[in-house]
């Protein structure tokens, strides 16, 4: 009797499992990526990825900043699809939103390289993660193992970047819920904006915050007036460039944090981050634990590049990474 109730349990326990099992893997396909995704299929992949985007990155070093914003905005718009790779009339690349973004010819570059060593395998979804990856590294940043099996995406819509890509003028809480609805908590939000701690911003985003602050035709209050001096020399013509970081523009650390304490953030939305309660705690730990923030980084850029991926049968490895095959 005792064992016939054992051997019903045991029964139970495993038909719960088998049922589980495949549910769960339907309901998160970042599950099915892995770091060894391309053992079998392409084993020098990472290696050209690194080695072609390094190439790139020793010539030009600010590249490595585009080319991490380049990720944001991909996996921001219908998750790490490389939906914004796409150019063609009313993809998401020929927005207004995107029309500072760089790098595109590292991608294609990169591309190029991998379809002649193997070819249709690795998708440029892929490559765009690992590349952030890599451009993290080159600038001083964390290291981390990126989960592969992406497929690309074939939408691509204009409208929707200019809709949801962030173009620091939003309030906290636009931010905070743009992140929330991708599963990207409050933490997230202020980790990885942490990124700001490297490259550079076109000064006419920032005129309002150093002329006319909301239509009050003064300077933004929340500005330090020894920056808001040092900017007005910096960005006389709107096309001029600031960097986001005004302490350490070229290295990835923390100072991104302290800058906000001093008041020196660049993007209204950065210094934002500091005076509203909700994400100030964050901006106070981080500025004093450097460790920290680079460790969250890692798993928050892993968050980033796992949202809403294509896998399986869900997209297609792209031959070019500009158009969708066959079209
Ligand atoms: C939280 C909301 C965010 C806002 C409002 C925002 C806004 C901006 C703006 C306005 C620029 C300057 C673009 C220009 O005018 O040239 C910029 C640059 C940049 N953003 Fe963000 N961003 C946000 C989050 C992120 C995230 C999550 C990442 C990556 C994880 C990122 C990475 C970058 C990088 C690396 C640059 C410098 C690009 C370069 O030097 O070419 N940003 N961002
Ligand atoms: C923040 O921005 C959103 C979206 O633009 C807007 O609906 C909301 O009224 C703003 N909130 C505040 C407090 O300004
Ligand atoms: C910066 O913005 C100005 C004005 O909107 C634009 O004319 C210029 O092309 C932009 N610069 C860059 C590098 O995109």
């Amino acid at each position: 009797m005792k064992i016939c109730f054992l051997a019903l349990f045991v029964l139970f326990f495993q038909l719960e499992l088998l049922a589980i099992q495949p549910v769960k893997a339907v309901q998160n396909p970042a599950d099915l990526l892995s770091v060894t995704y391309y053992l079998n299929t392409c084993p020098e992949a990472e290696g050209i990825i690194q080695q072609k985007g390094g190439f790139w990155m020793q010539k030009d070093p600010t590249l490595a900043a585009s080319l991490i914003r380049l990720h944001f905005h991909d996996a921001i718009i219908r998750g790490s699809d490389a939906s914004i790779l796409l150019d063609y009339k009313g993809s998401e690349r020929t927005a207004a939103a995107s029309s500072t973004l760089r790098g595109f010819e590292v991608i294609d570059d990169i591309k190029a390289a991998l379809e002649k060593q193997c070819p249709r395998t690795v998708s440029c979804a892929d490559i765009l993660t690992a590349v952030a990856r890599d451009a993290t590294v080159a600038a001083g940043g964390p290291f981390w193992e990126v989960p592969f099996g992406r497929k690309d995406g074939s939408i691509s819509k204009a409208a929707e970047a200019e809709k949801e890509v962030p173009q620091g003028h939003e309030n906290v809480t636009a931010l905070i819920e743009l992140f929330q609805v991708r599963g990207l908590e409050l933490l997230d939000l202020v980790v990885l904006s942490g990124v700001h701690t490297i490259g550079r911003c076109n000064c006419s985003t920032v005129q309002d915050r150093l002329y006319n602050y909301k239509g009050s035709r003064k300077p933004d209050p929340s500005l330090n007036p020894f920056y808001l001096t040092m900017l007005r020399r910096r960005c006389r013509r709107s096309t001029d460039l600031a960097y986001l970081d005004v302490t350490t523009p070229r290295t990835f650390d923390s100072v991104y944090y302290t800058n906000l304490q001093r008041k020196v953030g660049l993007l209204s939305t950065d210094q934002q981050l500091y005076s509203d309660q909700r994400t100030s705690p964050f901006v106070d730990i981080l500025a004093t634990q450097p460790f920290l923030f680079e460790s969250q980084f890692v798993v928050s850029m892993i968050k980033l590049g796992n949202l809403q991926v294509l896998t399986g049968k869900h997209g297609q490895v792209r031959v070019n990474c500009n158009r969708v095959n066959g079209r």
